[in-house]
């Protein structure tokens, strides 16, 4: 994890520019994160974290949507820049893996392809992670690349080696972490890039009854 950290650190200022625009170019994202935020603002509960928020542009959005939203991320450099392009905004340096934040007490957690880089093995205690910080009735999104075969796949990300995953796998493993997944969308950005782009939506049930 580490190895993601120096690499974000390295490729801050070009990836904010690359995606300051808060999904203005990315109708699909744009429209799940939209729901997002109108599902959790129904909840009543509006605090949201964006988790490896980078460089703070949808923690941003998420707040102009109508959410108490704060960001963490592993790289120093992306909540450096995070703070100084949204200095009304709180960001902390922190892991997926222990988020700063009491059990049951958000809305929302927002994970846009922060998790694409985390190796299988780790990912379900991610999720747990991500289920701990909820709610009951609480909501998570996560963005991820997909893939249509039935394994895994490794690839070399431009800022360091990803992952791509089947939807169903990435089902199970929320089902495994007592989530309950309702919402997909999966959909070809039509890029040169060779895979596809995956929003899955889950809500945390009142209890988590983790097998
Ligand atoms: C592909 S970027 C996505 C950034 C932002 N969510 C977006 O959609 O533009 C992945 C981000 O996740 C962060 N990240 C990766 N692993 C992390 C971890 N274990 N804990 C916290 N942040 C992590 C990276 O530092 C990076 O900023």
């Amino acid at each position: 994890m580490d190895e993601a950290r120096v690499a974000y650190d390295g490729v801050v200022e070009v990836y904010a520019e690359l995606f300051a625009d808060r999904l203005e170019t990315r109708p699909f994202a744009r429209g799940m994160v939209g729901a997002f935020a109108e599902l959790v603002r129904e909840s009543g509960n509006l605090r949201a974290a964006d988790v490896g928020c980078g460089p703070g542009h949808l923690t941003a959005l998420l707040c102009e949507l109508g959410l108490g939203a704060f960001g963490v991320d592993l790289s120093p450099g992306m909540i450096g820049h995070a703070r100084r392009a949204h200095p009304e905004l709180r960001f902390e340096v922190g892991r997926m893996e222990a988020l700063p934040v009491e059990d049951g007490v958000l809305g929302g957690v927002l994970a846009h392809y922060s998790m694409i880089h985390t190796p299988p093995e780790e990912l379900p205690a991610v999720l747990a992670e991500q289920a701990r910080v909820l709610e009951a009735g609480g909501l998570l999104l996560v963005s991820f690349f997909a893939t249509e075969g039935p394994d895994v796949v490794r690839f070399d990300h431009k800022v360091t080696p990803a992952y791509s995953w089947p939807v169903e796998r990435l089902v199970e493993l929320m089902e495994g972490a007592g989530l309950v997944p309702f919402a997909r969308l999966v959909h070809d950005p039509a890029s040169e890039r060779g895979f596809l782009e995956g929003h899955l939506m889950a809500r945390r049930p009142h209890s988590l009854g983790r097998p």
